[in-house]
């Protein structure tokens, strides 16, 4: 049985697949309405969402099955002490396949291991967000018509920020990636990342702490929000919170052809005022996730 924990228990060839199908489906979504009928998906949602739990719902609608679940763990038997894998070997008593978000790094590792269905997780704390990374990496490849060749800006909360944390896992396979990492010192790439992924595998990368001095340079330019939830000290929050904020003036430098992505929710990181540049890419991002969750259902049910 298949899960996916880490966007690295996916190679490169079953990524390929994965937006082969999405964009099958996006061509053809009446050949897929029903080939889920009488399956059920279950969204085990311990943090919140709106996105993520939503397009997974959205997507198991689409292809003809079901959906069951909790959206917040004070509505579950967590709240009275359940256990992580108690919990999914219950909840795979009732559906095929469960999305799991959850605060604690690992949590859907564990759950993996006792399940009796797929997980698939849909957020772990600081960690990992492999779905994420599947709906950006759609979103680069409708955008830019492929996911070689390309200089990445990833600017705002790189720490605590795991949807940049599985976003450079999955560019760092592709060829001629080059990436400019923008944040505050505070809240720069953990080393792990750096070390493991970036220096091992000798991908050009640059760190700074100014969104307008590499602007000129970038074919895609990734916003993300400081994460709030993740700080133990809330004045440190605020302090950081503004640090990068775009707008039509710093795009000036821009090519005309960079892409301006953000994983959503966006606080105060991209100005509205962006929203009706043609760059801007996060509202049709959104959509992609909905079709690229599709695409993944289908291969952990084994449909494709
Ligand atoms: N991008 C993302 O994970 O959004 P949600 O937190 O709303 O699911």
């Amino acid at each position: 049985m298949k899960h996916l924990i880490d966007i690295m228990d996916l190679s490169v060839a079953e990524i390929d697949e994965l937006i082969e199908t999405a964009l099958d489906i996006i061509k053809d979504p009446e050949k897929y309405q029903d080939v889920l009928r009488h399956k059920k998906l279950a969204t085990l949602f311990f943090e919140p969402s709106t996105r993520t739990r939503l397009s997974f719902e959205s997507a198991m609608l689409s292809l003809g099955g079901s959906v069951l679940g909790f959206s917040e763990a004070q509505s579950s038997s967590a709240a009275k002490g359940e256990s992580v894998a108690d919990t999914v070997r219950v909840v795979g008593c009732y559906a095929d396949i469960i999305a799991m978000r959850h605060p604690k790094e690992g949590a859907p590792l564990v759950a993996s291991m006792f399940s009796p269905v797929p997980i698939i997780n849909a957020g772990d704390g600081g960690h990992n967000h492999p779905t994420q990374t599947l709906t950006d990496l759609l979103t680069i490849r409708r955008e830019k018509g492929g996911l070689d060749n390309l200089t990445i800006g990833i600017c705002g909360d790189l720490k605590y920020g795991r949807t940049v944390h599985s976003l450079i896992n999955a560019m760092s396979r592709y060829r001629n990636i080059r990436f400019v990492l923008i944040s505050p010192d505070e809240l720069k790439v953990p080393d792990y990342i750096i070390n493991d992924v970036l220096k091992k595998k000798n991908i050009p990368f640059k760190e700074t702490a100014s969104l307008e001095d590499s602007m000129e340079d970038l074919d895609i330019l990734y916003m993300t929000r400081v994460q709030r939830e993740r700080f133990f000290d809330e004045s440190e929050y605020m302090r950081l919170k503004d640090s990068y904020i775009l707008t039509p003036e710093k795009l000036i430098n821009a090519k005309k052809t960079m892409s301006i992505l953000h994983p959503l929710p966006r606080v105060n990181e991209i100005s509205v005022a962006v929203d009706n540049d043609e760059r801007a890419c996060y509202f049709r991002q959104v959509l992609n996730g909905k079709f690229i969750r599709m695409a993944l259902i289908l291969k952990l049910l084994e449909v494709i």
